[in-house]
């Protein structure tokens, strides 16, 4: 099945992509096989990461933070903390002990709370082990792939944010011209992958890398992800891209003052460099 071509499921399930035989057997095989890659590739993980961004990843992600509106004093949830690049720049913007990072792999999770010093939260995005309205911003980045079920997770979202609160979906998307695509191919599934091998001698991590670019492409559309936001009850749904590959999907949970009506979205505009897509 090519990219953008999952549905729904009959029961409202949205997986991020289509069952990748060559990696696990099964679906209910994955979340093992996700979490043995990032425990075994976590003590690497910022070492491939650094130089396969291309030293921008830091940058990109406050940014990105910062456009979808996190602000001093925001209690954060970052889910999928990895090892904490989300959640540093977080704590930048909101302010020491504002962030609260989750991640289902204790390697990974670990690894956040050794560098950061933030508190840190064994779990998965889809069954958040948090209590409702307890947060302002959640972030989650570069782990959507990684999810059993959007509609899931998403739900989850809306639930711990507060009336009023922000998600902001951090991705990468396969550009949509032949060209980028081909060169992001290339990149992330040849060069990444060796360099890796080279970097690191670890051969999860070199595996994490080849399966990073199956699952961005074969993950389902933009616009999939922008309805199952949508359908999660966010509103001002709206997807920022930037260079043609990083989105940023954003909404808002309703808060007082909203009524039952939605406010129209943001009308698409930017440039190549950066640009908002509404729905
Ligand atoms: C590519 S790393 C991203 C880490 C960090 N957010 C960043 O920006 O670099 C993806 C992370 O997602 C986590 N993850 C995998 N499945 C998950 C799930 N179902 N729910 C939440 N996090 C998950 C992995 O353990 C891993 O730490």
């Amino acid at each position: 099945m090519m990219e953008g071509q999952q549905r729904p499921t009959p029961g409202g399930a949205l997986p991020p992509h289509p069952t990748l035989e060559r990696y696990y057997g099964r679906d209910d095989e994955r979340p093992r096989f996700v979490r043995r890659l990032f425990d075994s590739a976590a003590r690497d993980y910022d070492r491939i990461e650094g130089p396969m961004a291309l030293g921008w990843g830091r940058r990109y992600r406050s940014e990105a933070l910062r456009r979808a509106g996190l602000s001093p004093g925001m209690k954060v949830l970052d889910v999928a903390i990895g090892t904490g690049l989300v959640a540093r720049e977080a704590a930048q913007l909101a302010g020491d002990g504002k962030v609260v990072g989750l991640d289902p792999s204790f390697g990974m999770l670990l690894e956040a709370c050794r560098q950061l010093g933030v508190a840190g939260v064994l779990g998965l995005g889809e069954q958040l082990p948090i209590r409702d309205c307890g947060f302002d911003f959640l972030s989650m980045g570069y782990a959507l792939r990684h999810l059993g079920d959007l509609t899931a997770a998403f739900r989850e979202f809306f639930r711990v944010l507060r009336p009023g609160g922000t998600v902001c979906v951090l991705e990468l998307t396969r550009p949509t011209n032949r060209f980028g695509a081909g060169l992001i191919r290339f990149y992330l599934r040849r060069v990444v992958p060796a360099f890796t091998r080279l970097r690191t001698r670890n051969v999860d991590a070199e595996l994490l890398m080849r399966y990073f670019w199956d699952t961005i492409e074969n993950c389902v559309s933009p616009a999939s992800i922008l309805q199952a936001l949508d359908t999660a009850g966010f509103i001002d749904v709206q997807r920022v891209l930037s260079i043609g590959l990083f989105s940023e999907y954003t909404g808002r949970k309703p808060g007082a003052g909203d009524g039952s009506s939605r406010p129209g979205r943001r009308e698409g505009g930017g440039n190549f460099f950066v640009r908002t897509i509404a729905r």
